[in-house]
């Protein structure tokens, strides 16, 4: 299943990697609602509205990590410039969930300023999203070469052929990592620096531990947009899997653990409930206040980043810190 957008003239190409599969949305929902404790994958989370709603969400005053890592690139680009061009002459730029591509353009822009010598290749899980952007691209910056890739990370991760002679530098921005618990972004990242040679780049962007209560503003906002967020997943499962979820009986609940780090969002039932998933004959009973856990933003301090990159075959190179010291671009290199 390839689907590709060609642009006249330049190379604007967007590769249907791998789709998730209707099949698999419907087996994790099953999964995740008849486990002991209910749970849904954040990474269900993006359909249409619900890359709307992260937009929105980004715009949101109490949501900082958007704007503190746009400072980080608008103050900080020549010093990410010195970096790269002291290591590599030319490189495949590679960003895991590009998404719409706000604060990538600000360093996609100076790079291509600054003369480097580079191929982009933004990898979403949301096909949407990625046509958008590959458009936008062409648009804004007509000289840059694009090829998007859409799918799930781990399936980009085994599917990219990292070992090919091509230098690669990664991007993963926007505190992604923090949708995995310590254990799994081990695992992701000791994955992606095994299909990475030695020397290799990755530009890791991590929001960092800090006041409770700034962290849970930012994922219980006033507006209630993180509460919609979050709800959409339910709209989601009844139309695509013909259920029957009442949105009111439902309540946003976000919670922080400063031991681990972890910002965790539920939905919880408000009351004893059965809600009927049609499409794959499955009922699902609720009592009263019973969670779904919904994600993990998992925040992280200085040192645990670095016994982060050490333990994964990395080694940091530069941590890169807004004024506040809310979050850092964090600077790795293959071991
Ligand atoms: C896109 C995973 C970085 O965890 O902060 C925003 C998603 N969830 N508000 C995050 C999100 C609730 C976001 N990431």
């Amino acid at each position: 299943m390839s689907v590709k957008l060609q642009f006249n003239g330049s190379e604007q190409v967007s590769e249907k990697i791998f789709a998730l599969p209707a099949a698999e949305f419907a087996k994790d929902v099953v999964a995740g609602l008849t486990a002991d404790k209910k749970f849904l994958s954040s990474k269900y989370f993006y359909d249409e509205v619900g890359d709307q709603l992260f937009q929105e969400i980004m715009g949101l005053d109490s949501y900082y990590l958007t704007r503190a890592e746009f400072d980080i690139f608008e103050k900080r680009s020549a010093e990410i410039i010195k970096l790269l061009s002291e290591r590599l002459e030319s490189f495949q730029l590679l960003e895991f969930g590009a998404g719409d591509g706000t604060k990538t353009k600000v360093l996609l822009r100076s790079f291509l300023e600054a003369g480097l010598d580079f191929r982009y290749c933004p990898i979403d899980i949301s096909d949407n999203v990625l046509k958008g952007l590959t458009e936008s691209l062409h648009n804004e910056l007509p000289d840059l070469k694009v090829e998007g890739l859409h799918g799930d990370y781990f399936q980009v991760l085994n599917a990219l052929n990292m070992k090919s002679d091509q230098r690669k530098v990664i991007m993963f921005l926007g505190s992604n990592i923090g949708n995995f618990s310590y254990e799994k972004a081990q695992d992701f990242l000791n994955a992606m620096s095994g299909n990475l040679h030695s020397g290799d780049l990755l530009l890791i962007g991590i929001d960092l531990k800090k006041d409770p209560k700034v962290i849970l503003e930012a994922y219980d906002d006033p507006e209630g947009v993180t509460a919609r967020f979050n709800l959409n997943l339910l709209s989601r499962i009844n139309n695509e899997l013909a259920a029957d979820f009442d949105l009111d009986s439902f309540k946003h609940y976000a919670s922080y653990n400063p031991q681990n780090g972890e910002c965790r969002s539920y939905l919880m039932s408000k009351k004893e409930q059965t809600v009927t998933l049609e499409a794959v004959s499955t009922q699902i009973h609720f009592s009263a206040w019973e969670e779904i856990h919904m994600e993990i933003s998992k925040k992280y301090s200085l040192q645990e980043i670095e016994r982060l990159a050490e333990s994964s075959g990395f080694r940091v190179k530069k941590q890169l810190m807004d004024d506040r010291q809310f979050f850092v671009d964090s600077f790795w290199e293959v071991r």
